[in-house]
């Protein structure tokens, strides 16, 4: 292809034009078209890739897919008027005069299409593609993005930024996802457009014609998905750019964090009390004042004069230390980093080669450049500096990068693989090289560690390095839910380990906005707190004595779930699938999930309907998709397909079971180190037909599993016949659990068959589901526990094999 660069007329639209010639290609086809050239290639029966250029080759952006096209499963033909390109899922027409594509599915029916008068078209550098808006199409994804959840009539910018207290509609935040799902009355999509520049997403803000993607620069490079399923779109994505490793399991308890828990004789009381107040927990952070003047790989000698003393106390009372990373380097010419790192030519420069210097905390600093390679193994050499002391985990902070002034020059230059590009390019994948460093640093120091590293920057392919929290929000009962949104996004956006900071960053939560916001986040996959410099104490004790035991209940439910959680942790790493699912994954064609009303509502480990429902709202109206629902405290039943009343006092977050879940509890711990009981509580709701879990287990550190060291089972459950199965163990990790105890909720039944031997249901089998969640003490009136009918329980030993079992 001889392709040349056209003059650029800023002024007017572009087209690409018409096709001039085409020909296969061993992965789908290419051609030139009057303007550019193009490129259709095929990742998958459900994934195609498009790439538009003005130039005569393509620029891919090196960080963000993990796999390779495909040479067969596709055929190629030319239609006359169109060139077709058909995979066993989607057939894809290029019209040829002007260049325009259509996706259909293999019914016909039309899924997504260009608006052919501008399909690919540029205006000066500025890219775009225009998409025809569907009939009743709803737009959801995009990562980590405010508003509402149907994303329709709203228009959004991706460009890394660091929002101190940001408003609740506020645009953009710390990371960019340029992913989203659309779904209308005949089927759902998925756009990955794959440019790093700033970006915006227009889903008919401003016009009734069309939704637009455009990048400020670069290539038009988007992957195209479709499935029957939403859930088979965002697999569809996160096989494409990856997948969350199994984190270590005390990433999963209960986290604490402060800016700042300081001196080291604070930690350690803080550490004390959690267990003192029998409050369950499993991390404590260490903010920036851990460090000298703010300096990345120093403690400060008089706050933190023994750091692996003080390290080695926590770990002794089954605590985790992670600590804070900032990228920027501060210019002080006998700190070693910083010498280091200019000697070694590792840091951000202007063009004529000079140090780009920007301010941060520690004053003015030198920001190493995470696109380059050598940059990223000298990061990850340093931080042996923090494992040597104990440090068990990361948290990469200010990493969009964060200056003050919050305008960094356009003009700097970054490695970016070698390619040399400027800051506008590199801008929005920084923050992710930092957090990709971090994590290869762990694990290069540690290897047989699982690594765990919170990030606030990111960019698609952000889960394969770090979890996300959701950077410096405010303690209000707006922000409480908006994080919630946000979580959903994220995870609709292949970032399935997300978090808020309970209780809100900037401001003091009221105590009951704090007791609520940590029994919502309990049913989150990050459970941490934070607040800000100079608020008030935020810790569970810190609100009064009724909040404090609210937080304690909660606390101490997330770590009965924690089989449950972790085993939905594990799920997600096959399937890419979220945690916190927003209803318009599962129940995408039912318009009544985008109603603002509902809008929050999610699907937690795809088990518990949670319904976040302000503090300051005792009465609670919660929608219930179509199905049986159980509500969580007292088993009530309800048939889905309307909204339903329920009382939301602070200690009762609305939480509904889905019918057909099987969900898994232990007994009681104060952290993840330490032994349960030895029982696996199974809890089968029913539903209708077949449903399933695969019960996870292995040491909850090591890479182990990766050999084989693991232990799953496949639980299946025929809420018709009144059947479970429980299959024989995969893996040879011996199981922590000697009984399984099976609860059966609304099944009928007066005897149980477990293999051959059948025993009658009797008095002892009735369940009180008290001592399920044991919120004691509580008022009386605020009591809604009472026996439960038709829960059945029963005790069986767990051993290697299968077992079925049936209810008559
Ligand atoms: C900004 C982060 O968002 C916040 O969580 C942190 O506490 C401060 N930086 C200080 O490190």
């Amino acid at each position: 292809m001889t392709q040349k660069v056209q003059s650029t007329s800023t002024s007017r639209n572009l087209h690409a034009g018409a096709i001039n010639s085409w020909s296969p290609t061993p992965f789908g086809l290419e051609g030139t078209t009057e303007n550019g050239v193009f490129n259709l290639s095929v990742y998958g029966p459900k994934t195609v890739r498009v790439q538009v250029s003005r130039s005569d080759e393509f620029n891919p952006n090196p960080y963000s897919v993990v796999k390779a096209p495909v040479s067969e499963g596709f055929e190629v033909s030319d239609g006359g008027s169109f060139l077709l390109l058909q995979t066993d899922y989607i057939n894809i027409e290029i019209n040829k005069t002007p260049f325009a594509i259509i996706f259909k599915d293999q019914k016909g029916n039309i899924i997504n299409q260009d608006d052919q008068a501008f399909s690919v078209s540029w205006l000066g550098t500025e890219v775009t593609n225009y998409k025809k808006l569907q009939e009743n199409e709803r737009f959801i994804g995009l990562g980590e993005k405010t508003g509402n959840l149907d994303r329709s009539g709203n228009a959004y910018t991706n460009w890394n930024t660091d929002y101190f207290a940001y408003g609740t509609d506020d645009d953009p935040l710390y990371m960019s996802i340029p992913f989203y799902v659309g779904i209308h009355d005949k089927g759902s999509y998925g756009i990955f457009f794959d440019n790093t520049h700033k970006t915006v997403f227009n889903f008919g803000a401003s016009n009734n014609r069309f939704a637009y993607y455009s990048a400020e620069d670069g290539e038009m490079d988007y992957y195209f998905f479709h499935d029957a399923e939403v859930k088979g779109i965002i697999s569809a994505y996160s096989d494409l750019t990856g997948r969350m490793q199994l984190p270590p399991k005390w990433a999963l308890g209960y986290q604490q964090c402060r800016y700042s828990y300081y001196p080291d004789s604070e930690v350690l009381t803080l550490s004390q009390s959690f267990r003192d107040k029998k409050v369950p927990a499993d991390v404590i952070y260490l903010d920036i004042h851990h460090m000298e003047k703010y300096k990345v790989f120093t403690f400060d000698g008089e706050k933190f004069p023994d750091p692996k003393a003080m390290i080695q106390t926590l770990k002794d009372r089954g605590f985790k230390v992670v600590v804070i990373m900032d990228p920027g380097i501060r210019t002080e010419e006998d700190y070693e980093p910083y010498v280091d790192g200019k000697e070694k030519d590792l840091f951000l420069k202007y063009p004529d080669d000079s140090i780009y210097e920007g301010q941060v905390w520690p004053g003015w600093c030198a920001f190493p450049d995470y696109t380059n390679p050598e940059t990223r193994d000298w990061w990850a050499g340093k931080m042996k500096f923090y494992t040597e002391a104990g440090v068990d985990g990361f948290w990469t902070d200010m990493n969009e990068p964060a200056t003050w002034g919050q305008c960094t020059p356009n003009l700097i230059d970054f490695d970016f693989e070698g390619q040399k590009v400027s800051h506008r390019k590199a801008r929005n994948i920084y923050g992710m090289q930092m957090a990709r460093s971090v994590k290869e640093g762990a694990e290069k120091i540690s290897p047989d560690a699982r690594p765990f590293v919170l990030t606030r920057a990111g960019f698609s392919g952000i889960q394969r390095y770090a979890a996300a929290w959701t950077g410096d929000n405010v303690a209000s009962e707006d922000h409480m839910l908006a994080g919630v949104r946000l979580l959903n996004s994220m995870g609709i956006s292949g970032i399935p380990f997300s978090g808020y900071d309970i209780g809100g960053f900037a401001g003091d939560a009221a105590p009951s906005l704090y007791a609520r916001w940590m029994s919502i986040a309990t049913f989150a996959p990050l459970f941490r707190a934070h607040s800000m410099i100079n608020s008030n104490d935020a810790e569970p004790w810190a609100f009064g004595e009724e909040v404090e035991e609210i937080s304690r209940n909660y606390i101490k439910l997330r770590y009965k779930l924690l089989p449950t959680i972790y085993s939905a942790f594990y799920s997600s790493t096959q399937t890419g699938l979220p945690l916190t699912e927003s209803l318009a994954i599962q129940y995408s064609q039912d318009m009544n999930v985008f109603d603002s009303k509902y809008q929050d509502q999610y699907i937690f480990c795809d088990a518990f309907l949670v319904a976040p429902v302000k503090s300051t709202r005792d009465i609670a109206k919660v929608y219930l998709p179509k199905g049986d629902w159980y509500y969580f405290f007292n088993d009530q039943h309800h048939k889905g397909g309307n909204p339903v009343f329920v009382e939301s006092p602070l200690n009762y977050l609305p939480v509904f079971v889905k019918g057909g879940s099987i969900i898994a509890l232990q007994s009681e711990t104060y952290h993840t180190g330490e032994d349960h009981d030895g029982v696996l509580n199974l809890h089968f709701y029913k539903g209708k037909g077949k449903s399933k879990y695969v019960h996870y287990e292995d040491d909850g550190i090591s890479n182990g599993h990766k050999d084989g060291d693991f232990c799953k089972k496949t639980i299946t459950l025929d809420s018709d016949s009144g059947s479970v199965t429980i299959s024989s163990q995969e893996g040879a990790h011996p199981s922590t659990y000697n009984t399984y105890k099976l609860h059966f909720h609304g099944f009928n039944a007066k005897s149980i068959q477990i293999g051959d031997s059948e025993s009658n249901l009797k008095k002892e089998n009735l369940a009180f589901l008290e001592k399920l969640t044991e919120f004691d003490p509580l008022p009386e009136h605020l009591h809604p526990f009472h026996e439960v009918k038709n829960v059945f329980t029963f005790e069986i030993e767990n051993t290697t094999d299968a077992v079925e079992i049936e209810l008559h």
